[in-house]
């Protein structure tokens, strides 16, 4: 059940207000007075899919530099889009990224469509993000709900149920917050305020230009919200990495194009979506050779699992690689080749790049 919160003056246009004098600098934010890039707001809205602001505006700025325009990312192979996107992980993002700038360059002229929905059509456009690119790129009165925001909205009204439940709720009572004009900048307004004053531990309700209007700051309950679930642990694989060096280069297997780590280089592995058991760990191996466990093995969180990979070190004096999709790539080249966050673990691992 929603609780009152004190009427009066509006929630939003105090937050609007507070917006105008603290809104972040971001790369991806027009200035006030100045134009939205659609494309750019597109861009980061797809970064900031799976990793914080201060990642992304890194990433961000180098994309932007190398394609400026959705046409140049179309026209670019996909290899290379993927090879910048290293690091971000969840390549499927970023196949489905290049196939959107294929998609509004060929369809739509270059121009990102403003609706919503036309949004949702398009590749790698979930409904946060066609809100969120409808109501920043185009003032769209649509709202973007995230964790942040349902943090804040969660505590201004006292939601008790968790946020997957209460997502529909959320979702209306901050349509229902919407003001008559600047979409965008409330979207955004909200987005801040999470980030900086609404923070999860210890939010600074002082500061708040909600605090008013605030049922959990006027009840001392902040920390209650939003309302824990009890999550179910990631289930935990085993696997291993095989690295087979031969004098300055090492072997690398190009990934299936689809599933996970879709069409990115690796080293050979176990299937990374099996819990492979340790004695079987070597079957895998690409070929046979001297093969050295490392001690520590190395570990990475994937969206639906952990893994724990046992990284293989072998010597090889064989000309042909063991199998069509590997080849033999030169170890000092190893940090063009776009390895995925694991992968670059192993190599580091290894020794064969530096951490
Ligand atoms: N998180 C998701 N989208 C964002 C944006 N446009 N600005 C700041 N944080 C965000």
């Amino acid at each position: 059940m929603i609780k009152t919160s004190r009427p009066g003056r509006k929630p939003a246009a105090a937050l609007l207000a507070w917006y105008d004098a603290h809104r972040r600098e971001l790369p991806w934010r027009a200035r006030p007075g100045e134009a939205v890039d659609p494309y750019a707001v597109w861009l980061s809205e797809i970064m900031l899919q799976q990793t914080t602001v201060a990642t992304v505006k890194g990433y961000f700025l180098k994309f932007l530099a190398r394609w400026p325009s959705v046409e140049a990312l179309a026209e670019t192979p996909l290899e290379e889009t993927l090879a910048e996107w290293a690091g971000l992980g969840y390549y499927a993002r970023a196949r489905n990224l290049h196939a959107c700038a294929g998609v509004v360059a060929r369809e739509f002229g270059g121009r990102f469509p403003a609706s919503e929905e036309a949004l949702l059509g398009l590749p790698g456009i979930g409904p946060y993000t066609a809100a969120a690119i409808a109501a920043i790129a185009f003032n769209q009165p649509c709202v973007a709900v995230d964790g942040n925001v349902e943090r804040v909205i969660a505590r201004l009204h006292a939601i008790d149920t968790p946020p997957r439940r209460a997502k529909p709720l959320i979702r209306e009572t901050t349509q229902a917050m919407l003001p008559p004009s600047r979409a965008g900048d409330f979207a955004q307004a909200l987005m801040d305020l999470g980030a900086t004053v609404c923070a999860p531990r210890a939010p600074d309700c002082p500061a708040c230009p909600l605090a008013d209007f605030c049922a959990a700051c006027r009840d001392g309950t902040q920390d209650r919200y939003p309302v824990k679930e009890a999550r179910a642990e990631k289930p935990k694989r085993r696997g291993a990495i095989f690295i087979l060096r031969r004098g300055d280069e090492v072997l690398l297997r190009r990934r299936p194009p689809k599933g996970l780590l879709g069409g990115m280089n690796e080293f050979p592995s176990t299937p990374l979506t099996q819990d492979v058991a340790p004695k079987e760990l070597r079957d895998h191996a690409p070929c046979a050779a001297p093969w050295r466990a490392l001690e520590e093995p190395v570990s990475h969180v994937f969206t639906h699992f952990s893994l724990s990979a046992t990284v293989f070190v072998a010597k090889t004096a064989a000309a042909a690689p063991p199998a069509h999709n590997c080849r033999w790539a030169a170890c000092d080249n190893l940090d063009k080749e776009g390895l995925p966050t694991l992968m670059r673990k192993a190599a580091i691992r290894a020794g064969l790049v530096e951490g």
